[in-house]
């Protein structure tokens, strides 16, 4: 293989990073150019049976996925989180599961920070960098965002609980697909239901839209209150702008200010 001088690697791996490449899959390259085309697969006889469909099995960390539809992923991701009895029950099924592909680029399951028994339960979309490399959610720049927000209305990671829809970093920090959201979704109802909280809050569009099964765009949705349905009992949910966008629009503030205020006064309340 040719040499490619210092200088010309470190600005390789610079546009890579900055194109968001930044997951390492493997120890070597792989040449994509060089991959055969696989082989026609010969027409089944009559007499054969069908292979059986895969399962979905526990993992060591970072080993590749099991290769498995986004259906069956799902429909084992809902009987998993519904044989969990108790949230560090869960956390453990989760470690365990290997349906969602988004485990095999991730360092660690960032399952939840914060206080199980608080009243309000935060959600975001997925970890970040930041997240993956301590196991905990919103512990970067949007976190510290967040601790100052839920701070001005009296709140603070003793008096929350926080997770996420995703809870394997999705590489680059690309926006987890519908089917990753889809075969998680299971884990972080379950999550909700195990914490009962009194009020569920949305960080952003994504996770407003999976939660709450709207459609329409954060700006809309943010600031109303819902009724979300635990499994176990009705509770106020409320959807505002998520601390990453704040800080890229600061001029948003005041929305999620508002939205604040309606959080603090229905706890008062
Ligand atoms: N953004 C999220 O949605 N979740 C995190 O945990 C961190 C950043």
């Amino acid at each position: 293989m040719t040499e490619i001088p210092d200088l010309n690697a470190r600005e390789l791996l610079e546009f890579y990073l900055a194109a968001g490449a930044d997951a390492l899959l493997g120890e070597e390259p792989v040449d994509r150019f060089a991959a055969v085309e696989a082989p026609p697969v010969a027409p089944r006889q009559p007499s054969e049976r069908p292979a059986p469909a895969p399962t979905v099995t526990a993992r060591p960390a970072a080993t590749a996925a099991a290769v498995v539809a986004p259906d069956e992923a799902a429909m084992a991701a809902r009987a998993a989180a519904k044989s969990a009895a108790t949230l560090e029950e869960l956390r453990a099924i989760l470690e365990g599961f290997d349906g969602c592909a988004l485990k095999a680029t991730a360092t660690r399951t960032v399952f939840a920070d914060g206080n199980p028994q608080a009243r309000v339960m935060l959600i975001g979309e997925a970890p970040g960098r930041d997240e993956d490399i301590e196991g905990l959610p919103f512990v970067g720049r949007s976190g510290k965002l967040l601790d100052q927000m839920l701070k001005s209305i009296g709140l603070d990671r003793t008096s929350v609980y926080i997770a996420n829809i995703v809870p394997w970093r999705p590489p680059g920090n690309r926006t987890p697909t519908p089917q990753e959201s889809a075969i998680c979704l299971p884990f972080v109802l379950r999550q909700i239901e195990l914490a009962d909280p009194d009020i569920l809050v949305c960080l952003g569009g994504p996770s407003a839209q999976t939660l709450l099964g709207i459609k329409d765009g954060i700006t809309k949705t943010r600031g109303r209150w819902f009724t979300f349905d635990t499994g176990k009992r009705e509770i106020k949910a409320i959807a505002t702008f998520h601390p990453a966008f704040l800080l890229r629009s600061p001029l948003q503030k005041r929305f999620a200010w508002r939205d604040l205020l309606a959080i603090r006064k229905a706890l008062s309340g």
